[in-house]
């Protein structure tokens, strides 16, 4: 569902990419981790159609997004790309609803369409009494879940996460990973997640260690465990059921 092959990016002189080829699966859980600088971020980026790469094609859902134009790309991105970031980039001037309703309203989904899938959203993260909250209002674990929400309003194909919970203390923490894997068991959502946090490197399905702009091993996770402890259990009972697409 996620094919890229032949990956080179430049910045100037320098080569920060040198030739990727990655293939990742629907309803995988992929993490892509690296000493500073490897190039994880950029390579996320031009997955995620944000940059474009010097060679090298990117293809999700069997859709070639090389050779598109720019305003194709935005609404390719718009309606099969989710991203979460580091920190938040909720907009401060909006409710937590009408945050994860904005990306709707740009795929031109109606108000009571794109109000009923942020309900559901919303509840499915917990956060129903946050639905009028400002950014300002919450804390930055609920940011952070408000974030994944409005990654999902559109049904994408793939989450993209930059180190999601880098900002988090390690309940927050714990809980957004939790959130994750409850959304894959769930809806077979697919996630990519650039992370320094081995734990959390550590229960998605592989790893992709990146080195110097260039994959040097791909693992697969210990499964001779649970993927996480009772935490995850109970979370998800809380959360059935309370969606549908
Ligand atoms: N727009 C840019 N212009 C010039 N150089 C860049 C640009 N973006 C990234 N770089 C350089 O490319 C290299 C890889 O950067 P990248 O952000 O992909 O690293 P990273 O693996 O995400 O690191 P970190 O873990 O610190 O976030 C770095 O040396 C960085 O300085
Ligand atoms: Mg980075």
């Amino acid at each position: 569902m996620i094919k890229i092959q032949g990956i080179k990016k430049s910045f100037g002189q320098l080569q920060v990419l040198k030739g990727i080829d990655l293939e990742i699966g629907k309803g995988e859980v992929v993490s892509i981790v690296g000493p500073s600088g490897a190039g994880k971020t950029t390579l996320l980026q031009i997955i995620g159609t944000l940059d474009r790469p010097d060679s090298g094609t990117v293809a999700i859902d069997g859709i070639d997004t090389s050779s598109m134009s720019t305003r194709k790309l935005a609404e390719f991105r718009n309606r099969h790309i989710g991203f979460v970031f580091q920190f938040h980039q909720l907009l401060p001037e909006f409710t937590a609803i009408e945050n994860i309703m904005i990306p709707a309203y740009i795929a031109g989904r109606s108000t009571k369409d794109a109000k009923a899938r942020a309900t559901e959203l919303l509840e499915f993260m917990g956060l129903s009494d946050r639905a009028g909250h400002k950014p300002n209002e919450l804390s930055g674990g609920e940011k952070q879940r408000v974030a994944v929400a409005r990654a999902l309003v559109n049904n994408p194909a793939v989450i993209l996460a930059d180190e999601p919970s880098g900002s988090l203390d390690s309940k927050n923490k714990q809980e957004l990973h939790q959130l994750f894997f409850n959304l894959r068991d769930k809806f077979g959502q697919t996630f990519v997640i650039v992370t320094h946090d081995e734990q959390l490197a550590a229960i998605t399905d592989r790893t992709i260690k990146m080195r110097d702009g260039m994959v040097i091993s791909i693992s697969d996770s210990d499964k001779s465990e649970p993927a996480a402890g009772p935490d995850r259990d109970s979370m998800q009972e809380q959360n059935s059921d309370t969606i549908t697409n």
